[in-house]
């Protein structure tokens, strides 16, 4: 099953596979046959999934060259512009560990709905209103109130949509398991076409219209899926030299002392240490039948470094609350820092306030920033320090106290977060 999947993923599709969807737009609507076969900005843009997810192999990130424009799939071919009303410029992320995140995303949505039900429940019982606080593995994600007649207000859920399910995978936070990315994925970058979404919910055995049928089947999904999953979990290159040993670890301990720990969690701690495909909180047309589950042990197999055991379970370094956040300071401050807020389209539903749906992102995995320049949603900036320095909004104050430090500690902060990175497949 590995192999196959890492076959899927590096392999080049040709016009005999089905590459190519000359009447389906990468967003899977119909529409005038014979469009090109590749578009850099709409997509089909690539030849293989590793044709951008390269870094330090296959799986990994990307370049700038690699960035997508997402959203330009959803239109005829975009031939003539990368214009920011036309699509939102992203750069490419790693799957190395993906498969601990999408588990810590399902326990996370499981918590938060046994919360929801538990609110709804005694709201009839009480027959009053119950508001209750959204808490999950020491993260908050706002607050709902249940009525006793079983309606909801989710208005005051915080960085996560009213359906209270994580979603781990895209910058914004928008979907919810690699599988449903992989079956996206082959549709908008190659014209490949899954099973599970075109013949069984469109229900058309050649949607695209190339000629070829079936272009790949529930299992091949499957097994692409599970070779992201398995992929070795980002670690840490410590330095030989004690003296930078100290500074690393200085560093690390002023990343928390100024607040950059309260979104970039260092630790979250996973109850099954097992990958279980498929994900049963994925929406139409993504495979959900768990009574045909596949699992692995993410502590035992894939690629090493692998996924650090305790107890029954596991703990998962990736830096991150798999919470939305604004980093946007209001217009209208003097020194308003808005760098990450440059996209026009909205990905994600508005936030509580009404804010655009445009300013939220997930707080950003740091476990293998030290070798996935660039940084940033869209990859246009080449230090970590500069991404630390683009932080406003939520995250302001964090951000000033990193620049009120004394030089050798911003130095240390940095130095830190260079030692998370993808290591060397084998490697302890
Ligand atoms: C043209 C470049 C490109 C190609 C080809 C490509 N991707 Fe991606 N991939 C991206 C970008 C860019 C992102 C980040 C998207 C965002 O945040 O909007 C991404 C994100 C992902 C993610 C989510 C990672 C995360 O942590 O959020 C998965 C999973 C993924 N890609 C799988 C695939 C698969 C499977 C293929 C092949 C079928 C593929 N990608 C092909 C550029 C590409
Ligand atoms: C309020 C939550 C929050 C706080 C606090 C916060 N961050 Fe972030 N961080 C984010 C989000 C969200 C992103 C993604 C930004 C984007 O690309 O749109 C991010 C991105 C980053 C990146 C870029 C990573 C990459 O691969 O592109 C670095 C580096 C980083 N943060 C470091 C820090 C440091 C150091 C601190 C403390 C000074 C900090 N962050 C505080 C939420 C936060």
């Amino acid at each position: 099953m590995f192999d196959h999947g890492r076959t899927l993923f590096i392999t080049a599709f040709n016009r005999c596979d089905g590459q190519g969807r000359p009447a389906t737009t990468g967003t899977g609507i119909n529409r005038e046959p014979n469009q090109p076969a590749f578009s850099r900005v709409s997509a089909p843009d690539s030849n293989a999934c590793s044709g951008c997810h390269n870094q330090p192999r296959p799986g990994g990130a990307g370049d700038f060259v690699a960035n997508v424009f997402v959203l330009a799939q959803a239109a005829d071919p975009v031939l003539d512009t990368i214009s920011d009303d036309f699509s939102n410029n992203r750069n490419t992320l790693g799957m190395f560990g993906a498969g601990p995140i999408e588990m810590l995303a399902r326990e996370m949505t499981t918590d938060l709905q046994r919360i929801r039900e538990d609110a709804l429940a005694q709201a009839q019982v009480t027959d009053q209103p119950v508001t209750a606080s959204l808490d999950t593995k020491g993260v908050h994600f706002g607050t709902l109130t249940a009525y006793p007649d079983g309606t909801l207000d989710t208005s005051h859920c915080e960085g996560v949509d009213a359906d209270l399910i994580i979603k781990p995978f895209h910058q914004a936070g928008v979907v919810t398991s690699i599988r449903e990315f992989t079956v996206n994925a082959m549709n908008h970058h190659h014209g490949m076409q899954a099973e599970e979404w075109f013949d069984l919910v469109q229900g058309s055995r050649d949607f695209d219209e190339d000629g070829v049928e079936q272009e790949l089947t529930i299992g091949d999904i499957t097994t692409a899926t599970i070779w992201q999953a398995a992929l070795g979990t980002p670690s840490r290159r410590m330095p030989d030299d004690p003296q930078l040993l100290a500074l690393v670890e200085r560093g690390e301990e002023a990343f928390a002392e100024i607040g950059c720990a309260s979104c970039h969690v260092p630790e979250l701690k996973l109850e099954s240490r097992f990958f279980v495909e498929p994900n049963p909180f994925n929406p139409e047309g993504t495979f959900a039948d768990g009574t045909q589950a596949f699992s692995f042990d993410m502590t035992q197999e894939g690629d090493s470094p692998r996924l650090e055991r305790v107890g029954d379970g596991a703990v998962v370094r990736a830096y991150t609350d798999l919470k939305r956040h604004d980093l946007c300071d209001p217009t209208g401050l003097p020194d308003a820092i808005r760098f990450f807020c440059d996209e026009q389209l909205a990905q994600n539903q508005p936030d509580q306030d009404g804010k655009p749906g445009t300013e939220f992102f997930l707080t950003r995995k740091l476990w293998d920033v030290g070798n996935s320049a660039p940084y940033g949603h869209r990859g246009n900036l080449t230090t970590i320090a500069e991404a630390i320095l683009m932080h406003g909004g939520e995250a302001r104050a964090s951000r000033d106290a990193f620049t009120e430090l004394p030089f050798e500690d911003q130095q240390a902060v940095v130095d830190f977060l260079r030692t998370l990175q993808v290591l060397p497949q084998q490697s302890a």
